[in-house]
């Protein structure tokens, strides 16, 4: 252990030591080694924050990067918080050599170093504007939302749903350069609710050269719906609108991606279920609240010690809906990936389940029935509404 402690000590000296004398050009961690097999690589650069240097980590996950900032002591001892743990190789890259550090299956680590193979250090890059999806100020929308001020400013009381919007942006970016939309797509968003989300996707997507987005948001309330659409027009947004309809009512000729954030209970069914049946290339929900499969579950196995316990019956009703929601869309044909939104800092309701079109599973159905039978589950809703694809 000792020995283990000394070697990352060096490590960690010598990227301290490549700081001060000026030397550093760069850090990797690579080899995820933690639980979270998500954390896929830590990236750091030197920036000036307030005219101070410091550390700019970029923490790449499966599905999003985050960007950290942290003063250079701070930042070293992440790096060394890190190592051996979260990330099994590190990479030093300085102007005199490159250093690495390599831990065995063992965890002990080894020191290697070979020749620079960087010539300078990127220029330093200052936090004088950081770079949004979103731009605050290029979004009139955000105003009459209440997340900006009248000179684009983010508002304290907006920060979270601006970082929010942000992310979600993001997220959307990153997806559809693995699934990119045809021209002219119609893209739907289904219980808009006061349409925050559905206005930053329309204005990303229509500043895409040549792709000219139609964007409908499908919500119950006529006074949100009247709201948007009052907004998308003084802003001159022609490509957007919004109707007063329940979504099980609502049947479009085409959809090319569908989007539910928040839509309660079954209606992330149904949206998921009209996603299918329309052939959408790209299906996004954010599952709400979980009731349908909790009132049906009656566990008929083992875990049914751990499940008297209300709130953790509650959160595998919760697992169950979810899971089977992706096998069931990976039986029509999509490859799907559930992750974390946004942290639970924003919201609680933070699970999003993706599905991008590709190739049936044919398991996948032997799969739910499978799981349905473990936890007496009759149906889910979903597969109700796909059995024989005879329309929502
Ligand atoms: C929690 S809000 C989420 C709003 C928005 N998607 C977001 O994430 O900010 C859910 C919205 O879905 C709407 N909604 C629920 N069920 C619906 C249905 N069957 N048809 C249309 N809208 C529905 C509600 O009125 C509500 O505004």
């Amino acid at each position: 252990m000792e020995h283990t402690n000394e070697i990352a000590g060096q490590f960690l000296q010598r990227l301290q030591q490549s700081i001060s004398d000026g030397r550093f050009v760069r850090l990797t961690l690579s080899k995820s080694g933690g639980q979270d097999k998500s954390f896929k690589n830590v990236y750091a650069r030197l920036i000036e924050l307030k005219g101070e240097a410091a550390l700019s980590f970029t923490l790449r996950y499966a599905t999003r990067d985050e960007v950290k900032n942290h003063p250079v002591g701070e930042g070293i001892a992440m790096v060394g918080l890190w190592l051996g743990q979260d990330f099994l190789n590190g990479t030093l890259f300085t102007l005199d050599e490159d250093i690495s550090i390599q831990y065995s299956k063992k965890r002990r680590p080894k020191l290697f170093s070979s020749p620079a193979s960087q010539e300078a250090p990127p220029p330093m890059a200052h936090d004088k504007h950081k770079q949004y999806f979103v731009e605050p100020d290029s979004a009139p929308y955000l105003q009459a939302m209440g997340i900006t001020s009248a000179g684009g400013q983010v508002l304290g009381s907006g920060q979270r749903k601006f970082r929010q919007i942000n992310k979600y942006i993001e997220i959307i970016d990153g997806l559809l350069k693995q699934q990119p939309l045809p021209e002219n797509p119609h893209i739907v968003d289904m219980g808009s609710g006061k349409g925050y989300l559905t206005f930053a996707l329309y204005t990303h997507l229509a500043k895409q050269p040549g792709l000219n987005p139609a964007v409908t948001g499908i919500e119950l309330r006529q006074n949100l719906v009247d709201f948007c659409n009052g907004l998308a027009q003084q802003s001159g947004y022609s490509g957007l609108s919004f109707h007063a309809q329940d979504i099980h009512d609502f049947h479009p000729e085409r959809i090319d991606m569908l989007i539910a954030l928040h839509a309660c209970d079954i209606a992330t069914d149904i949206a998921i279920a009209k996603g299918i049946q329309a052939g959408a290339g790209i299906i996004i929900v954010a599952p709400c609240c979980h009731k349908q499969i909790r009132q049906q579950m009656h566990c008929q196995t083992d875990m049914q010690a751990i499940l008297r316990h209300g709130i953790l019956e509650e959160r595998q009703a919760e697992l169950i809906t979810d899971g089977i929601r992706a096998l069931l869309m990976e039986s029509k044909g999509y490859r799907t990936k559930v992750f974390e939104f946004i942290s639970t800092e924003h919201t609680a309701k933070n699970l999003m389940i993706v599905g991008l079109k590709g190739k049936e599973d044919g398991a996948a159905l032997t799969k739910v029935e499978a799981i349905k039978r473990d936890y007496g589950i009759e149906y889910h809703y979903l597969e109700r509404l796909l059995e024989g694809d005879q329309g929502v």
